[in-house]
């Protein structure tokens, strides 16, 4: 049954040189109801430090709704545009944390921020970041796109095409993408590799529209993930089957 769903031929064995990392603000809350947990962050930083020892081109886009969410400040009554903003200075937050930590660590860093908040970090620019990624450097993109009414996950893969990365690897608490549900449906199956048209003929939820279709149409895969598992990230990099992905094929 599990191969009825291999859709794609996609040649797992490939091993990536230059990755854009979509990490979850949320993850960072680790056990925590919000904010940072100082584990998690160091347990990520060394996680990615693995993969730049390998060599491999490390740009990262974070969110920040283990901060703040600007959909639910709209729900709450909040102004969209307004809410949209916070949420941007939020994973300006969790970018300078992780630059922090993965410092800590000795990797070298650059971050670069969508909004101008220069004090803080370098404002984006696509032929500077990309020379950062060729001398080693991560570099971590902040204040997602800019805009509001645009996710993190549409950041990643607007970042991802304009850096050209070999793949957008989306990190998560579950080891890919199911048939349903994995925490509420026991029966899920996982799939190892699927094409976009299937993910959206099965109505499966891999990000958000925006993000999925600017993803599709440049004919970048996307791979979903655990990150929270030790190794996992080095596992994926180098060709073995970890996670799901998307693909055009
Ligand atoms: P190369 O010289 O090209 O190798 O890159 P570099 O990043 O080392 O050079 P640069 O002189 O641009 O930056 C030196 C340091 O200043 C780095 O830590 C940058 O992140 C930081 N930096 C550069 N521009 C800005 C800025 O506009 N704002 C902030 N806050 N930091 C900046």
């Amino acid at each position: 049954m599990n191969t009825l769903y291999i859709c794609t031929t996609f040649n797992r064995t490939m091993q990536y040189k230059r990755i854009l990392l979509k990490l979850s603000g949320e993850a960072l809350m680790g056990d925590r109801d919000y904010g940072i947990d100082p584990k998690r962050l160091k347990e990520y930083a060394q996680e990615i430090k693995t993969v730049v020892d390998k060599g491999i081109e490390v740009a990262i886009v974070i969110g920040g709704g283990n901060i703040f969410r600007g959909v639910s400040g709209a729900a709450n009554g909040m102004d969209r545009v307004q809410g949209d903003h916070m949420g941007m200075l939020a994973t300006c937050i969790n970018g300078l944390a992780l630059q922090s930590a993965l410092e800590d660590e000795g990797v070298y860093t650059r971050m670069q921020t969508a909004l101008e908040i220069k004090e803080v970090a370098e404002p984006y620019i696509k032929r500077k970041a990309i020379r950062h990624l060729e001398k080693g450097r991560v570099v971590i993109f902040g204040a997602g796109t800019g805009n509001p009414y645009f996710t993190t996950d549409t950041a990643a893969v607007l970042r991802a095409i304009e850096i050209d990365a070999d793949a957008i690897l989306k990190g998560t608490r579950v080891d890919g993408i199911y048939t349903s549900d994995p925490e509420k449906d026991k029966d899920a199956i996982k799939f190892e590799s699927i094409t976009f048209k299937d993910v959206i003929e099965k109505g499966l939820k891999v990000m958000d529209m925006t993000a999925f279709t600017l993803s599709e149409e440049n004919k970048l895969p996307i791979i979903v993930f655990d990150m929270n598992k030790n190794g996992n990230l080095l596992k994926l990099v180098s060709g073995e089957q970890i996670g799901t992905i998307v693909d055009y094929k």
